[in-house]
């Protein structure tokens, strides 16, 4: 830590891309002289990384921004002072907007510009700056890995982007306006970011993408990659334990990826697959090029591929037009596939999306009684899920340490979280754990191995350290 650094402090919101993007943004900084802390007092630059995906994720930035003009105001009646940016999707959308609402903000700044971050604050002292283009080169060509002990200090599971953007146009959904169109990084530039993941300790790593199944970067050959044929590229990293990926789309569920369930280990069996709806004519109306009965054939062959398989999927209930009988599709979609998670939404109208347009809007109090009721099904699934877990041993990687003194937590391959009694020299290692109750937002187990360190060979001694509090 240098005596002078300037401290920024980064709120983040939205999906797993901008906690990966949050992370980039700091690494960005850091050779500037900026040491990232987790609380907001004393911070000389804030930054909000936002979230435009629905109305209610874009508005919580402005009451943010109203609440940080006041900060910024009793710094300066103090003789300090404080910047601040607003980075991701909404400043994406909204630059000019966020500058006309919001006069405290000197930085507005797109999800494709956070390479040029450096270069834009120091134009930002002296004049307010909005940067939304999407630029030709390569971002993360020019984002600097972070250092050693910075990835060490992150944890044991990392997420890495793989693919961004999204060419889906979904009636409903801002990304493919806030992200741009599909773009993949190439496999050796994932394959090196990995190893300096796996080499600071990291054990598991998901890899991201708007729609990670429709990956498409360039091989080592100079030939087009896809999904599968990277994971089994990252299969060969000594000590990475374990893969996960999200999120997909159904139509890029492809034979090959289906068949790397089967046949890669490092490949947990859960899968993030959104439906959003159980009915073909909202389907339809929304853009998702695959009917119900598609996707439940999807599910079926993962199924077989992988019987164990965990799903979970994304539901938007109110999508105009949608009748009793279309949720009622839903419902029937989700008694049909048996989720271990879910998550569900009321629709929300997004500016320029075809949905906004569309007539037989759904009233509000509707959308919300259907969510209770979809909700409802959602949590008895996950319940169920859990408790059919109890009496099973699963591997469980120990990741970080646990709320009170001699337990550690960990995830399950289905990713619940797991607590249970362990020394800290097990963290960074995978144990065989009987589930023996189920909690609120977690399992419970005990190690059934006799346990060892040795599967521990790749963990770094100050990772440990630093991830057991020492
Ligand atoms: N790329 C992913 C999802 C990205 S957005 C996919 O294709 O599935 C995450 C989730 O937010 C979506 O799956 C959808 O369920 C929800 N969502 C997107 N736009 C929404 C809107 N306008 N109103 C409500 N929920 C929305
Ligand atoms: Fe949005 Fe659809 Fe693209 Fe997913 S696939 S990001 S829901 S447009
Ligand atoms: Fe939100 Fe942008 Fe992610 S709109 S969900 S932060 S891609």
């Amino acid at each position: 830590m240098t005596r002078n650094a300037k401290k920024l402090f980064i709120k983040t919101y939205g999906c797993q891309m901008n906690v990966y993007d949050s992370d980039r943004m700091s690494d960005a900084l850091a050779p500037h002289g900026f040491e990232t802390v987790g609380e907001i007092d004393n911070a000389d630059l804030v930054l909000l990384n936002t979230c435009h995906i629905r109305e209610k994720a874009a508005e919580k930035v402005y009451s943010e921004l109203g609440r940080l003009n006041i900060l910024r105001q009793q710094r300066r009646d103090a003789g300090d002072d404080l910047m601040i940016g607003v980075a991701g999707c909404v400043a994406q959308a909204e630059g000019e907007e966020i500058m006309a609402r919001a006069p405290a903000v000197d930085l507005v700044f797109g999800p494709q510009s956070y390479h040029r971050l450096p270069e834009l604050l120091a134009r930002a002292k002296t004049e307010r700056v909005v940067d939304t283009d999407f630029p030709e080169e390569d971002k993360f060509a020019h984002l600097p890995a972070p250092r050693k002990e910075t990835t060490i200090a992150r944890g044991l599971t990392a997420f890495l982007t793989v693919q961004e953007g999204c060419d889906k146009f979904c009636s409903f959904c801002v990304v493919p306006y806030t992200r741009g169109t599909e773009t993949s990084r190439p496999v050796d530039q994932i394959v090196s970011e990995a190893r300096q993941l796996v080499d600071a300790g990291v054990r598991e790593i998901t890899l991201l993408g708007q729609n990670v199944n429709a990956y498409h970067g360039q091989d080592q050959t100079g030939g087009s990659a896809t999904l599968a044929s990277l994971l089994f590229t990252l299969a060969e990293i000594k000590g990475l334990e374990r893969l996960r990926y999200t999120t997909s789309h159904p139509k890029d569920m492809t034979g090959q990826l289906i068949a790397a369930h089967r046949d890669l280990p490092q490949l947990m069996p859960y899968l993030h697959l959104p439906v959003q709806s159980g009915s073909d004519t909202i389907l339809k109306a929304m853009n998702r090029s695959h009917t119900r009965d598609e996707y439940l054939a999807i599910i079926a062959r993962i199924r077989a591929a992988r019987p164990d398989m965990a799903l979970s999927g994304d539901f938007i209930v109110g999508f105009p037009g949608e009748t009793e009988a279309d949720f009622n599709d839903t419902l029937d979609i989700v008694r049909e596939t048996g989720y271990a998670s879910a998550y569900s939404f009321k629709y929300s109208t997004r500016p320029g999306t075809p949905g906004a347009q569309m007539e037989d809007q759904v009233p509000e109090d509707i959308k919300l009684e259907r969510l209770h009721r979809l909700q409802e099904l959602i949590n008895q699934q996950q319940s169920d899920f859990n408790a059919s877990c109890i009496g099973k041993t699963m591997p469980v990687l120990l990741d970080k340490p646990g709320r009170v003194a001699g337990q550690l937590g960990g995830r399950s391959p289905y990713l619940q979280a797991v607590h249970l009694d362990a020394p800290a020299a097990l963290l960074g290692t995978i144990q065989q754990v009987e589930i023996i109750e189920t909690r609120k937002f977690s399992l419970h187990g005990k190690i059934v191995t006799v346990p060892t360190t040795k599967s521990a060979k790749y963990a770094r001694s100050e990772g440990e350290q630093l991830l057991s509090g020492a």
